[in-house]
């Protein structure tokens, strides 16, 4: 079929319970840095965020010697006229260094990996919205390019990428597309053992692809810990509050029963 298939890789941070891997989070940091952010940029993202509990959690020093890697544009500089200096923990990633490269830092937000059965969203409600599967699938979902397209078709075959190209060589005779996915300007970014992880974790596409997905979804969520923990005792809360206004009512009603 032509339909674009996510895969439903299973994330720590997923359940009710689930919560970030903070060596996981430091991985995709580092292939973020070492990969992506050579087109891609994490305006939204602040330095200082990744010594954060349920972040990347970096120790502190190493937080500060992470954002002097960066020079950012200070406008207040050189009598108002601007000037580079060294970038401090309060500030953030530079945008993207590819102007056609879009911004990661709500990306796994921005993206659904599920949709259906027949627009009724179900999916979405067992499986997730599936942002970070998405872009797990997208990374892995390089592929030789079906032989009816042009050898010299712009961009790159890809299963799970919707949006891009498609030559009309690959379309059967209503317009419809005979193969899933579409061309994608991004070269495939990944391949195995590109990097070497400190924890000694496996480098491979398949998993650095869930790993630069689990960091991307924490950019885009980073009080994803917080809200699980406020959520949860709001629950415990209201059902300890329930008992106690059950036993109220009884004992309110009792000598006129
Ligand atoms: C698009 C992730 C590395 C260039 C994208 C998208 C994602 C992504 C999620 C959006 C797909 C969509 O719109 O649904 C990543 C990650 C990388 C990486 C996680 C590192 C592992 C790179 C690099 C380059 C690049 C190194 C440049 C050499 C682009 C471009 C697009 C894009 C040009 C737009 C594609 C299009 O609309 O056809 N990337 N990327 N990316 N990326 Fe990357």
């Amino acid at each position: 079929g032509s339909e674009a298939h996510v895969e439903d890789f299973d994330f720590s941070f997923e359940g009710p319970f689930g919560s970030y891997d903070t060596n996981q989070l430091q991985r995709g940091l580092q292939i973020y840095t070492d990969v992506c952010s050579s087109c891609h940029g994490l305006k939204f993202v602040a330095f200082r965020t990744l010594h954060d509990e349920g972040g990347p959690h970096l120790p502190e020093d190493q937080m500060r010697a992470y954002a002097e890697f960066y020079e950012v544009f200070d406008e207040t500089l050189f009598d108002g006229e601007g000037d580079f200096r060294t970038a401090t923990p309060a500030d953030h990633f530079p945008e993207s260094q590819l102007s056609t490269a879009p911004d990661l830092s709500l990306m796994a937000k921005a993206r659904a990996g599920f949709h259906g059965p027949y627009g009724t969203g179900i999916n979405q409600l067992t499986k997730g919205m599936g942002g970070p599967e998405y872009i797990a699938s997208l990374l892995n979902g390089y592929h030789e390019a079906p032989s009816c397209a042009p050898e010299d078709f712009d961009g790159h075959y890809n299963t799970v990428f919707a949006s891009g190209g498609y030559p009309d060589e690959c379309k059967d005779e209503d317009g419809a597309h005979m193969y899933p996915g579409s061309w994608i300007a991004m070269a495939p970014p990944l391949f195995d053992d590109q990097l070497e992880f400190n924890d000694g974790h496996a480098a491979d596409v398949e998993h650095m692809a869930q790993d630069v997905a689990a960091f991307l979804m924490w950019t885009a969520e980073p009080k994803m810990m917080a809200r699980k923990q406020a959520g949860l005792t709001g629950v415990i809360f209201l059902t300890v509050l329930s008992v106690l206004l059950y036993l109220t009512n009884k004992r309110l009603w009792a000598p006129h029963k």
